[in-house]
């Protein structure tokens, strides 16, 4: 046994973690690979760091998506969870239920929310791609988080659920007070969630006397053996979808961008791939950019119903794990020079969209949007530069969610 003394612990979950807390998880991976801490909620989870523990944590059945399995009932507090969503019955969704009820919803859904409806809807996301571009593009400056990777999932998520182009800047207000929410500022969320709520089931309702072409009339269509979603249902299933598939991408395209910035070499190779109409670099880049820094941090939330163990730690019933997406995508035991970005790496079976029943349902369209937002942005404006010294850019400190709360650019104006 060696004698050299285990380093303290780093910090966990300070502004300085939220900025760089690669350091931190490479600690909790050799030292503490299955560690039990106190989050800033004052709850108490086991955090999982090891590619291999977090892969079979994702997969195991032992742990609940129902946080009516948490010993604490943290919920019941609101501390655990979607904010604001507890005041309504948006809590039936994918991410807090179990089989058979998730196997049945998530069949429903995966009727409406096909790999061939994304893919028809790529001339769209270009479209509001562009749009959004021109809005900047002659100014020589911009936020790329507020202008550019802020609006285009949301409007893109609400065009594709059937949400009338004149409704969806009420979409942006109210996703604009979740995730200040979630970076730690207070304030309107549940308002934001009960309006969200109510519009949603408003519009699904005026839908199923008008079904047409888009995604909410899809989950109204979807039947399994003779079942259909109700309306409530309907209603947390578009819910989620807005809510999962909104700040995720905005921090695909944030920190994607970001990674870029920082890394010139790579970003002079993928120009040049783009450059020459070669888009594989692209598809192989986003894939690298979700393990290099993604948009999810944490995994949600799982609690132990019958006493499992993880790489060698006995997990009580009623605990919360937590499954650190981020620390499993930089396991050297896992990956080769795990803290480099290489856009064009093969072997990259990332846990960024997750694993298991619960894997992102959303992953063909946060990959579309980010080629399209990513591929135009450095076709268009190709000398891009950050305006501001890294060290002064501000992360958002929300538990689950890893994304920056600003990146201001410099370009040369273009038309
Ligand atoms: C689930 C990541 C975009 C909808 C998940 C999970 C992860 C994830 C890690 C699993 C969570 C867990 O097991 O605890 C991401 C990332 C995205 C993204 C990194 C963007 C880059 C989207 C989009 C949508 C979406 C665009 C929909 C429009 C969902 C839904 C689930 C989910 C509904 C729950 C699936 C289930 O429980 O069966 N996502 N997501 N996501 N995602 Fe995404």
């Amino acid at each position: 046994m060696s004698d050299t003394p285990v380093p303290a612990r780093p910090e966990l979950f300070t502004w300085e973690f939220a900025a760089d807390p690669y350091p931190a998880y490479a600690w909790l991976r050799e030292h503490a690979p299955v560690h039990r801490t106190t989050l800033p909620s004052g709850v108490e989870a086991w955090l999982v760091t090891r590619y291999a523990d977090a892969r079979q944590a994702l997969a195991d059945s032992r742990l609940s998506k129902n946080p009516a399995h948490h010993s604490e009932q943290a919920h019941r507090t609101g501390r655990v969870g979607i904010p604001g969503e507890r005041q309504a019955d948006l809590m039936t969704h994918l991410l807090n239920i179990d089989p058979p009820d998730h196997t049945r919803l998530r069949r429903l859904v995966s009727k409406a929310f096909t790999p061939r409806r994304v893919a028809e809807f790529e001339p769209r996301v270009q479209q509001l791609t562009d749009r959004l571009i021109d809005s900047f593009a002659g100014r020589g400056e911009a936020d790329l988080i507020h202008e550019f990777a802020f609006p285009l999932p949301i409007y893109a998520i609400c065009d594709l659920l059937g949400v009338p182009a004149e409704d969806q800047d009420d979409f942006r207000d109210w996703a604009g007070m979740m995730i200040r929410h979630h970076g730690g500022q207070r304030g309107g969320v549940g308002r934001a969630v009960k309006k969200m709520r109510a519009y949603l089931l408003e519009l699904i309702h005026r839908k199923r006397a008008d079904l047409g072409d888009d995604l909410i009339s899809g989950l109204i269509r979807a039947s399994d053996h003779g079942e259909h979603l109700t309306e409530n249902e309907a209603a947390a299933m578009a819910f989620i979808l807005l809510f999962a598939g909104f700040e995720t991408t905005v921090n695909l395209i944030g920190n994607g961008l970001y990674a870029l910035l920082r890394n010139p070499g790579q970003r002079e190779l993928l120009q040049a791939a783009l450059g020459r109409g070669d888009g594989a670099l692209l598809e192989t880049g986003i894939e690298e950019l979700l393990r290099y820094d993604g948009p999810v941090e944490l995994a949600t939330w799982r609690f132990a119903t019958r006493p499992l163990s993880i790489g060698g730690v006995d997990i009580p019933v009623g605990d919360p794990v937590l499954v650190v997406l981020a620390a499993a995508d930089r396991d050297p035991a896992r990956f080769a020079d795990e803290n480099t970005l290489d856009l064009a790496r093969k072997d990259n079976p990332h846990l960024g969209f997750g694993h298991g029943i619960h894997y992102c349902i959303g992953a063909p369209l946060a990959r579309l949007e980010g080629r399209s937002a990513i591929g135009t942005l450095l076709t268009r404006l190709p000398d891009l530069h950050l305006a501001a010294d890294p060290s002064e850019l501000r992360w958002r400190g929300g538990l689950i969610m890893r994304g920056l709360r600003e990146l201001p650019v410099g370009f040369t104006p273009a038309s």
